[in-house]
Formats: structure tokens, sequence, C-alpha cells
């Protein structure tokens, strides 16, 4: 039986790194890749058309498909809305909606992109970690939460940052998983120094790695990981942390890599059912003209295909398309460089369809 994927392009840049993504699962139906694509929208494009971010037919559709690709959320002109109808809902509502609690999201250096990293080549050449951010939980979804007056008058604002055992167990162990399938390092990120959240955390994260005796396990606290990130990132295999040091940390590991333009990432629910979109937002300022590098989308369909799909050949045909694109000196503007050819969305994805093809 076919299966069944959801196409959510969303705001921005979005609409076009996900055509271009689409018409890849497309080609790979020549392969024998069987699947049905049905398109709908999220973010600002689901206020637009239905009145919030996560419509309800959207959320039915995504809620019945084997994976959901996604382009991006947000805009200039969704700022002013009132918090619950702004495009983040929609996603922070098909996270929490479908329980995507295990975000992967690599940070790989393409060789060929060497150059792009602000940091030396010798601190980032061959870059390979994977952040594994917990995404359901911690001070995202924590209540109490919310903007209350005091009794004196005065405003204060509050959010709440919990975790239960049993979902750090989960994330731990997908965690581990992953390590297991690398270089079997596995670095646990909290601030177990100062909050009480943390040290159950690391608790937790040592009892489950008992089950994992080949992985070798490390700790450490959130703002020193942000300073070996940039000092010696080489250092790190698997990162597993919370929430919202996910969020921090994955930004500065995909800024090693210098081109954000280029990182897939997956959001898993516990039974491999996953979201795939690229690491990097809606991009408004370039939207709409052409510019946009698609590859970190078409890279997470890439994901989709192996973590859901189960179509292992198909995902490692599509990253040797990517990496021979980038060989043959075909660049976007976002990673352009001395002697390359710069071309647009359509071009770059025509470009990788080529390979596919030879
Ligand atoms: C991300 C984004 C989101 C997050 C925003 C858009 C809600 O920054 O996916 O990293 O904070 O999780
Ligand atoms: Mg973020």
């Amino acid at each position: 039986m076919s299966q069944k994927i959801a196409v959510l392009p969303g705001d921005g840049i979005g609409i076009e790194i996900v055509a271009e993504a689409a018409r890849v699962l497309n080609h790979l139906k020549n392969d024998g890749l069987d699947i049905e694509m049905i398109e709908a929208p999220v973010g600002g494009a689901g206020y637009d058309a239905a009145g919030k971010p996560l419509p309800d037919e959207t959320l039915a559709l995504v809620k019945e498909s084997d994976a959901i690709l996604l382009g991006a959320v947000g805009g200039p002109q969704y700022e002013a809305l009132p918090r619950e109808l702004r495009p983040e809902r929609g996603l922070l509502g098909l996270r929490s909606e479908l329980g995507l609690f295990a975000n992967l999201r690599p940070a790989i250096l393409y060789p060929q992109l060497a150059d792009a990293s602000s940091l030396k080549p010798d601190v980032v050449a061959g870059l390979d970690i994977m952040i594994v951010r917990e995404l359901t939980g911690g001070i995202y979804f924590g209540e109490p939460r919310g903007i209350r007056e005091k009794a004196n008058g005065e405003r204060e604002g509050f959010n709440t940052l919990v975790y239960s055992e049993s979902e750090v167990d989960r994330i731990a162990r997908v965690a581990f998983d992953i390590a297991m399938k690398r270089g079997k390092r596995l670095c646990s990120v909290d601030k177990a120094n100062v909050l009480e959240v943390s040290e159950l955390w690391r608790e937790v994260v040592i009892k489950a790695g008992s089950d994992y005796p080949q992985v070798e396990l490390s700790h450490m606290y959130v703002d020193n990981a942000a300073m070996q990130l940039v000092k010696w990132p080489k250092q790190f295999d698997v990162m597993v942390t919370k929430n919202m040091f996910g969020d921090i940390l994955s930004d500065a590991a995909a800024m090693l890599t210098g081109s954000i333009g280029m990182l897939p990432s997956a959001s898993l629910d516990a039974n491999s059912k996953g979201m795939y979109e690229p690491i990097h937002g809606s991009a408004p300022d370039i939207a709409g003209k052409g510019v946009a590098n698609p590859l970190a989308t078409i890279l997470s369909v890439a994901m989709m295909l192996r973590y859901s799909l189960d179509y292992a050949t198909l995902a490692d045909k599509i990253e040797h398309a990517v990496g021979s694109v980038l060989d043959k000196g075909l660049r976007t503007p976002d990673i352009m460089a001395e002697g390359c050819r710069e071309v647009g969305t359509v071009e770059m994805g025509e470009a990788v369809l080529g390979e596919l093809s030879a």
C-alpha cells in the first residue's frame, strides 16, 4: 500500500524549497517509491486559509499520514497577531499533537563547503555532530505559564521547566540508540549545578545508560557546552538535551558549518512517524525571489526516507546526488564561493533531479 505524505510548505521560502523537495519525491517514484502526497496549509498560510496556524483539516491530514514534509513558518505580516494565532504556534501544535518528542538535528560540514564556516577550517573540517533535542516537553510546554499581575500592580511573566522521568528516559534512549549507530559517544547537556530538573535529568540519563554499556556517556553544563561547541566541536559525536537548550545549541552547531541552508532535521514520535524540515526558517527577506537553497529540504526528504518510510537506499541516492551537485560547483547565494557557479532555487532542484537520473 502506498504511504501517505503530508506536504506543508508553510510560509516565506518554505513554498519554493518544498516545491523542489516534492519534485525529488515525485521523481523517486520511478525508482519504486510508493507514495501519495497531499498538500495543506500551516503557519501563516494556515491562518490566511482557515483563521488559525494549525487548521483542523491540516491536523486531520497529518494524523493520518505516515510522514510530514514541512517547509518553514512565520513572516513579518503575522507578528502582530495574538500569540495563539502566530505561525510558530502551528509548528508547536504539530509537535505536541503528534507526540514528536525526538528532534534530530545533524550538523555536518560538507567537505566542498569547508570555507563557508566562520571558524578555522581545521576546527570544523569533517564535522559530523548529531544533536538530539527533546521537543515536546520542558519550558516550551510546562504549566503554569503566563503573564500575571502582582499585588502591587506590577506584571510578571512566568514559565515552568518540568520533565518527568519517563520523558527523560525516552529521549535518552533515542540518543543512545543513535550513538550506537555512530561513534558510540553521547554527551548529555544540562544545568545540574543549578536546576533540580537537570539533577533528575542527569540521574535518569545515567540509569538509561546502563542498558548501553558500549556507549561512552559524558555530561556537560549547557554554558560550557556552548563554549566547547565553538572551541573544538569535533569532540562531540551525539549530544542530548532539553527542549530549550537544544533550540539554542542546535543553532550554534548549525552555524559551525557556515551553511544553515544545508541542514535537515527530523522530529520523531515513539513509532518513528516523523516530520521532516530544514533547520533554517522562512527567511521572509528572500522569499519569492527564487534564490533560497532547497538542499536542506531535499536532504530532509532523505531523512524521511531513512527514518520513517524505510527506503534507505533512496536516501543514500539523494545524499549522493547532493554531493555531486556540490562537486560540480553549483551554489545558491548562501553558499556561493569563488570559482563556483551561482544558481537559483529551481536550477539547484533541477540539478539534483539530473543527478538522480544519471
Ligand atoms: C526551532 C525554532 C522553533 C523553536 C520556533 C520557530 C518556535 O526556533 O525549530 O528551532 O523554538 O523550537
Ligand atoms: Mg530554533
